[in-house]
């Protein structure tokens, strides 16, 4: 086989066989496809496009391009969940500990990623002491103990994605349904996971902005899924504001830690759509069939103080100092806390999820490159939600701030990202739909 052909073949719209998808994929890994032809390939598939089964058999290849994690020496189905990624999304955090005190099986493995903020393993992190490199071994001895564990993945899992979303990143190839769900799907199937749960968020803080788009997306991975023999469901979510009050990695472990203490109300939108999630994740357990079964269990799981205690042991295995867990406040110290007021009084019309993002990121709670220093205790508490009266007088926010040196910069950004209305916006909805 010639990889010119192939990239004409693809360029021409024509359907790739399964051993011309693996010459290529082992060819990137191989060192005897180039970076410039596997971006030229990209590049015709972004315009192209790819069957059901040509995307089933990208993933396949993925898979086995490096290590695979077996976790079949574990009891019961092995759930994973997975975001697209937004901002304020801390459903990890509760959802993971609540599936477990429910009976489940949570065994994650996260990527680092660039994200605004940061993602679920900078948020572990931010509990001094805990450690996301574990070994297998000790990874599957904590998930016995404890029934949860999340990791960072492996530095040999699916290499053919690290190279393919490297050269995506710097050749406006990243946008294209069969690449981002190739590549999501690949790592979570090559992490061992028998089952999964997807968040997929559309908005304006996601990567498909409309509805429309990530139900394309969804339906994709789904069928990834369903070709490969791990069952999936895809949540479609709002993405058009945070979903929680907070953004930045300590503030975010406090807020997930107030869910478990049971401080914040069952019908907030982070708690909504963590049990949600929770909900599938129990049902493609086999621990309910109904999964509105589930929904008194998690909260019974809340109130007994059980995921609370799952999060907190899990984070003691990995090393963490559990005092941060018992008292979240010390999660977040900073110089100062600075309030910031809305431009003029009315209700907050328009949130653009992004543009918080970036802010929090400018004070140090995210990176703009891999190798920035994430400052655990920065970022930003909202204090009003999309739709809420407020009032010049008071705050909508608070900036928790240590390094001052891109602060004004970061309050104007949070200034424009909050549009001011004089009437109550439409309402949003927060689940769109669920694909399975
Ligand atoms: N997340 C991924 O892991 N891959 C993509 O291509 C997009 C989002
Ligand atoms: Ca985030």
């Amino acid at each position: 086989m010639l990889i010119t052909s192939l990239i004409e073949k693809k360029r021409d719209g024509f359907e790739h066989t399964k051993a011309e998808i693996e010459f290529i994929i082992n060819g990137l890994v191989d060192g005897t496809v180039a970076d410039y032809q596997m971006t030229a390939w990209m590049m015709a598939v972004c315009c192209r496009g790819m069957t059901e089964r040509e995307i089933a058999d990208l993933t396949t290849a993925m898979v086995h391009s490096g290590e695979t994690v077996d976790l079949s020496d574990l009891p019961g189905v092995k759930v994973d969940k997975h975001s697209t990624g937004g901002i304020g999304d801390t459903t990890t955090l509760v959802v993971a500990p609540l599936v477990a005190a429910c009976g489940g099986t949570v065994a994650k493995m996260s990527g680092r990623g660039l994200a605004h903020t940061g993602g679920t393993l900078d948020k572990l992190e931010s509990v001094p002491g805990v450690n996301i490199e574990q070994p297998l071994d000790s990874f599957k001895e904590i998930v016995r103990k404890t029934g949860v564990c999340v990791i960072g993945q492996s530095k040999n899992l699916d290499p053919a994605d690290k190279k393919m979303y490297a050269l995506r990143d710097v050749s406006g190839t990243v946008k294209s349904i069969p690449l981002i769900s190739s590549s999501i799907m690949s790592k979570k199937i090559a992490s061992g996971a028998d089952a999964i749960v997807l968040d997929v968020k559309t908005g304006n803080g996601a990567f498909m902005e409309t509805p429309d788009e990530a139900r394309k997306l969804a339906k994709e991975m789904v069928a990834i899924g369903r070709n490969v023999g791990r069952r999936t469901v895809a949540i479609i979510t709002d993405m058009n504001r945070p979903l929680g009050m907070a953004i930045g990695n300590g503030l975010e472990m406090r807020e997930a830690i107030e869910v478990l203490q049971g401080k914040v109300p069952y019908d907030d939108p982070l708690v909504q759509v963590s049990f949600t999630l929770a909900k599938h994740l129990l049902r493609l357990s086999g621990i309910v069939e109904d999964p509105e079964d589930a929904i008194p269990m998690l909260k019974a799981a809340i109130e007994s103080g059980e995921g609370l205690k799952r999060l907190r042991d899990m984070l003691e295995a990995m090393g963490g100092d559990p005092r941060f867990v018992d008292e979240p406040n010390m999660l977040v110290r900073v110089a100062r806390i600075v309030p910031v007021y809305p431009n003029k009084s009315g209700f907050i019309g328009k949130i653009d999820a992004k543009l918080i993002g970036t802010s929090a990121l400018m004070i140090g709670a995210g990176r703009a490159k891999v190798t920035d220093r994430i400052d655990p205790a920065v970022g930003i508490l909202m204090k009003k939600r999309y739709g809420d009266a407020v009032s010049d007088n008071e705050p909508f926010a608070y900036m928790y701030v240590n390094d001052e040196t891109n602060y004004e910069e970061a309050v104007k950004k949070l200034l424009e990202a909050v549009t001011v209305t004089d009437e109550t916006p439409d309402e949003l909805p927060l689940i769109y739909d669920i694909i399975e």
